[in-house]
């Protein structure tokens, strides 16, 4: 984004902003979509709502007939009122309640179960509705380098962990069938080893299945986990990292479930849920500077910002890049902080940009990713979220919270 770019989104919807590259957005959830559906033709891509819950950004996806992937009541709710059919949400996560279980049921959505007391009340409400729940598994694989706590366990030997047990209670069942199974294998994950290594393990436990219980299954759920620009937190000096190719990620898990998804004679849907790599390259966090402290203590001058961490949450844990837009030459090396009066409020530091004076635009990029869904408002309000197109219009997908809009949330017996 240009400095004429950047000024024009100021002046118009002022600071501080999330902005969202639509184009750069959608045509990587495209791309994800085909890419995956070339290699196999049943695949389908389900947006994950947690890493970006904005509605009109959601919409956009459903537009390229993205499934819903939720793992909350809000979530599922979410879905049903941007007009997703039950049977087109895949329902995740380990505290579904039975109200909500029993919409996903009866609209048929793609329920992967987290563990056995969430199959007895799905069998419990299956038999109250006098239907079979189609249910699916989340498997705790045990990747390299990676514990997941989700999940049933698949310890060897196989026939006796617990992921085979729950499997043969379902199957068992008159009131449940065994549907699928799915996993996450890790979040920010570059190393396709261990997408083949998923992809692999699913297969194993899939052929189990068919050979012990002569299931068939009707879905396998990768997950998402693939990584995004930013680079953790002390890597490096902060240089965006290269956004994985979908192409080479889709292979990896692909190769390793080809032969048991080209053996079933029912066509099993595969499911991806990305997240991670479809937001966070393309959202930018743009902030102006309030004020500029000078160096003292050995430290770099510091930049105080009118966003921080309440605003971008993950700056604790990644590097996200800092671009200024400004044809200055001379270059000066300075902290980033926040408006609060949290100590812990630190964007950034030691990042070499050109000079800055009070009200300059900087924006951090690569935060499209969960910085809006776990953004607060613990001393200011939640900035508002501004959509961004090639042809360069802006719109607003979401309006900044004033004293107004959440006034309801001050004081329950508010009279004007
Ligand atoms: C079940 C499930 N699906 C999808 C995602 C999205 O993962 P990511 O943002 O790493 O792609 C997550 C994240 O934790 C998850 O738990």
């Amino acid at each position: 984004m240009d400095e004429e770019s950047v000024t024009r989104l100021v002046r118009e919807f002022g600071s501080p902003v999330y902005v969202i590259d639509i184009t750069g957005l959608t045509d990587r959830f495209e791309s994800f979509q085909r890419t995956a559906r070339q290699l196999y033709a049943n695949s389908e891509v389900a947006i994950s709502y947690k890493t970006n819950p904005t509605a009109a950004l959601l919409l956009k996806l459903h537009q390229f007939s993205a499934f819903a992937e939720v793992v909350s009541k809000p979530e599922f709710d979410l879905a049903r009122r941007l007009g997703v059919a039950e049977c087109e949400i895949v329902f995740n996560g380990p505290a579904k309640n039975d109200g909500v279980l029993r919409d996903a049921i009866l609209g048929g959505s793609q329920i992967n179960c987290d563990h056995f007391d969430e199959i007895k009340r799905i069998e419990k409400i299956a038999t109250s509705e006098n239907l079979v729940a189609k249910v699916g598994l989340r498997l705790s694989l045990p990747t390299k380098g990676h514990f997941s706590r989700f999940g049933f366990s698949t310890d060897e030997p196989l026939d006796r962990s617990e992921a085979a047990m729950i499997a043969r209670y379902v199957v068992d069942s008159k009131s449940l069938s065994l549907g699928g199974l799915h996993s996450q294998i890790g979040t920010n994950v570059r190393d396709l080893d261990l997408f083949r290594h998923q992809g692999a393990c699913l297969a194993t436990f899939a052929e189990f299945l068919k050979s012990v219980f002569g299931v068939e299954l009707s879905w396998i759920n990768v997950g998402g986990g693939l990584a995004s620009i930013a680079p953790a937190v002390g890597t490096d000096d902060a240089t965006p990292l290269e956004l994985p190719d979908v192409g080479d990620y889709c292979k990896a898990v692909y190769g390793a479930l080809k032969n048991y998804l080209s053996n079933c004679k029912n066509d099993p849907v595969l499911f991806f849920e990305p997240g991670r790599t479809i937001f966070g390259p393309f959202g930018a966090t743009l902030t102006t500077v309030l004020g500029i402290r000078p160096s003292a203590h050995n430290r770099n001058a510091a930049v105080i910002c009118d966003a921080g961490v309440t605003a971008i949450p993950l700056s604790s844990q990644f590097d996200f890049p800092v671009h200024v837009p400004s044809r200055k030459s001379m270059m000066e090396t300075y902290d980033f902080c926040g408006p609060t009066c949290m100590q812990r409020d630190q964007l950034a530091n030691s990042r070499t940009v050109p000079k800055l004076e009070v009200g300059d635009s900087i924006l951090f990029y690569g935060t499209g990713g969960y910085n809006i869904a776990l953004a607060n408002s613990f001393i200011n309000y939640r900035p508002g979220i501004v959509g961004w197109d090639s042809a360069g219009r802006f719109e607003w997908l979401r309006k900044p919270e004033t004293f107004d809009s959440m006034k309801d949330l001050h004081m329950a017996d508010f009279t004007e």
